[in-house]
């Protein structure tokens, strides 16, 4: 028998019944109780504001699906480019489908001279990388008028082509450009990460990829590439809602993963390893996180409460780059940290455990990456999942332009008064 939830209004003794499919109701109903009837939801906690195809997170259990295939076995077994295709086409592609796909976004990863030349030239020396980032994306889409007829299917799909395929491009470009050094071309015959890696460190002819290195940087893309409904993906949705071009719109959402309990988290994880510099020093930087005068950044979760399955991988795979590497001094320090943390009542209670972001960041230092390109890190894959999500929202009959209600909690109705008589 199909699961049902009955709302009774206890005002008027009206009553609705509405069918419950996977723990999800339409709340649209509870409009026949009352046509002004809101659901007060902030930030979101109980609100499924779309259905979705692409990924599948169990935050309990720890399980991350995309598109039913496991984490694990994609960080394992596949490539960053296989997942891209997964994500945006809903299936793994064959022989000729991931050859066309590799293809095509090797030979776009050029960007106009201009943004070069003229745009990125034109920031402040120390400009954030990512604060470049995002305005960089935005700028990009000015250089192709179809970018903005979402849609035609084939056009947006050549949009999404030329972002996928610019974004390290653009990433590189930041950094080369916050340290002075002259931008690397992109290589056609590299693989995508270790294109990036070389657009980030190449300098002369010295310099060779390691692919350990270049295999731990795409596994991070994989473990990056989408997280369902998050706070950058929500951007982009709301953005993409409204039909901007997809450039604006990953501009947006890229604008949310800047935050620090965002995609920020990961620069203030290696900022508070370092602050916290030794071991020692620990027990007193718990009971600060304790007392409320900060957080343990790199721990707790929105969706999981028991482990995230990308910090569990993360972890393994900063063991393999350290031994190319040598081992982050600050790696002693979180993995007491997380030690400590995990034995402690605070965390225990409120079911606080590392996310992906506690090790990451290591791993980015021990890769060569200044701590203000992290976030870009993150962008780079996750600009896959954004765009996947635009696609699924456009092609949606449900969807119409994203727009909340609120419940007004201001001064009712008053007269102006004159600023000589207030
Ligand atoms: N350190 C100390 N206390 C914490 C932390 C933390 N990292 N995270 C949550 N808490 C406490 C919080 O103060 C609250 O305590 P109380 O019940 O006494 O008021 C309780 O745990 C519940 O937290 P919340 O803020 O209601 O949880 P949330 O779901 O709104 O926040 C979060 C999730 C990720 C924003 C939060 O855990 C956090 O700020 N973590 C640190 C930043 C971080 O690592 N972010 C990366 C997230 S993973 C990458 C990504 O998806 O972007």
């Amino acid at each position: 028998m199909a699961e049902t939830i009955t709302i009774i209004d206890d005002r008027t003794g009206k009553k609705v019944t509405v069918p419950v499919t996977d723990g999800v109701f339409a709340s649209t109903a509870l409009r026949e109780l009352d046509p002004n009837l809101r659901m007060y939801d902030p930030a979101f906690l109980s609100t499924a504001a779309c259905q979705s195809s692409i990924t599948y997170l169990d935050g309990e259990k720890g399980i991350l699906r995309y598109r039913g295939y496991p984490i694990e076995q994609l960080a394992e077994k596949s490539t960053f480019l296989e997942v891209a295709y997964l994500l945006l086409n809903g299936e793994l592609p064959d022989n000729d489908q991931f050859a066309k796909w590799d293809y095509d976004v090797t030979h776009h990863t050029m960007i106009h001279e201009n943004m070069r030349k003229r745009f990125v030239d034109g920031f402040h020396y120390d400009a954030h990388p990512m604060g470049m980032f995002i305005s960089a994306i935005a700028a990009l889409g000015t250089f192709y008028d179809d970018a903005q007829d979402v849609f035609d299917t084939d056009n947006l799909n050549k949009q999404i082509l030329r972002l996928v395929a610019k974004v390290p491009t653009i990433a590189a470009m930041t950094y080369r450009f916050s340290s002075g050094l002259p931008f690397v071309l992109p290589n056609n015959s590299m693989s995508y990460a270790t294109n990036f890696l070389n657009m980030m460190y190449r300098i002369g002819d010295d310099y060779e990829v390691d692919p350990v290195l270049a295999r731990a940087m795409d596994v991070l893309f994989i473990l990056h590439a989408d997280h369902e409904q998050n706070c950058g993906t929500t951007a982009m949705r709301v953005v993409a809602s409204a039909n901007s071009d997809p450039y604006s719109a990953t501009a947006a959402a890229a604008s949310a993963l800047y935050g620090p309990l965002h995609g920020g988290a990961n620069e203030a994880v290696v900022r508070m390893l370092t602050e916290i510099g030794d071991v020692k020093n620990i027990p007193a930087f718990i009971e600060s996180v304790k007392r409320g005068e900060g957080k343990l950044m790199g721990f707790g979760h929105r969706v999981y409460k028991n482990f995230d399955p990308r910090a569990t991988i993360i972890k393994k795979s900063a063991y393999e780059v350290f031994e190319i590497t040598g081992t982050n001094p600050l790696l002693d320090v979180a993995l007491k940290l997380e030690e400590v943390a995990l034995n402690d009542e605070y965390f225990a209670s409120r079911r606080l455990y590392p996310n992906v972001d506690f090790y990451s960041g290591l791993i980015y230092q021990a890769l060569g990456f200044p701590v203000s390109m992290f976030t870009v890190l993150f962008a780079i894959p996750r600009t896959v999942g954004w765009l996947a999500h635009m696609s699924e929202l456009l092609r949606d009959d449900e969807q119409k332009i994203s727009r909340p209600r609120q419940w007004y909690t201001g001064v009712d109705e008053r007269n102006y008064t004159d600023i000589k008589k207030r």
